[in-house]
């Protein structure tokens, strides 16, 4: 229950970091996003079940382990957390992937939903739900609420940076769900932005503003 946890890998650290900074292109922020994903992802499939398989090397046979060929779904928040996929899939190229549409409303700070598409067996996958931010915590819960209503039981969520302020609010909502999160960061400010946070990440994976 409520468990976080947070994946500061020395690796990640740094290159948080580099996002971080005002200086950052967007070319250099998605990439670093993507390489953070990879290697949180390694993190956030801990769990994995695997089963005994008998392989032959070229010297001998051998019994040796795999995955048990777990379903997996990676979700990611329209738009930023798009920017966490292709990390994932480089790892689990057989996940399949859904999309749900989320904007927070610039003044009341609440998530507004515009697009869900999702795979058909969503009951059936381990759902690993992406969005590199969570500020208020509004919209990854709303998300998550959305895909137990579809059926999602199992899910978990992966974001870069976290407010404690959003990591409670969620939690409020979805006890059971674990957080997987790069950092910590202080505080949200009175516009709902993460401090020292790193900006609107949608804007600056895609350039926009
Ligand atoms: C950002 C971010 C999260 C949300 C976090 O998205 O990617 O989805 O804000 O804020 P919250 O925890 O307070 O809900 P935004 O609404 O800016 O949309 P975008 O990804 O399309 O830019
Ligand atoms: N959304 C962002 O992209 N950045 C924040 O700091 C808060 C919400």
């Amino acid at each position: 229950m409520n468990k976080v946890i947070v994946t500061d890998h020395p690796l990640i650290q740094h290159k948080l970091s580099i996002m971080k900074d005002k200086n950052t292109g967007s070319k250099d922020f998605r990439e670093l996003l993507e390489e953070i994903s990879m290697l949180m992802c390694y993190e956030v499939t801990r769990n994995f079940p695997l089963e005994e398989v008998e392989i032959e090397t070229p010297l001998c046979t051998s019994k040796t382990k795999m995955l048990t060929g777990k379903k997996v779904g990676i979700v990611p928040i329209l738009r930023a957390g798009l920017g966490m996929v292709d990390g994932m899939l480089k790892l689990i190229p057989v996940a399949k992937v859904g999309h749900i549409g989320l904007y927070r409303d610039p003044e009341t700070l609440k998530p507004v939903e515009y697009y869900c598409k999702l795979p058909m067996d969503i009951t059936e996958r381990e759902i690993i739900v992406t969005d590199p931010m969570l500020a208020t915590g509004g919209s990854a819960a709303d998300a998550v609420t959305l895909l137990k209503e579809k059926g999602a039981k199992n899910i978990k969520l992966m974001c870069l940076l976290a407010a404690p302020e959003g990591i409670e609010a969620f939690h409020k909502v979805h006890p059971e769900v674990n957080i997987y999160v790069a950092h910590i960061d202080e505080y949200l400010n009175d516009h709902g932005y993460i401090v020292p946070g790193l900006g609107d990440a949608g804007d600056r994976i895609f350039g926009t503003k």
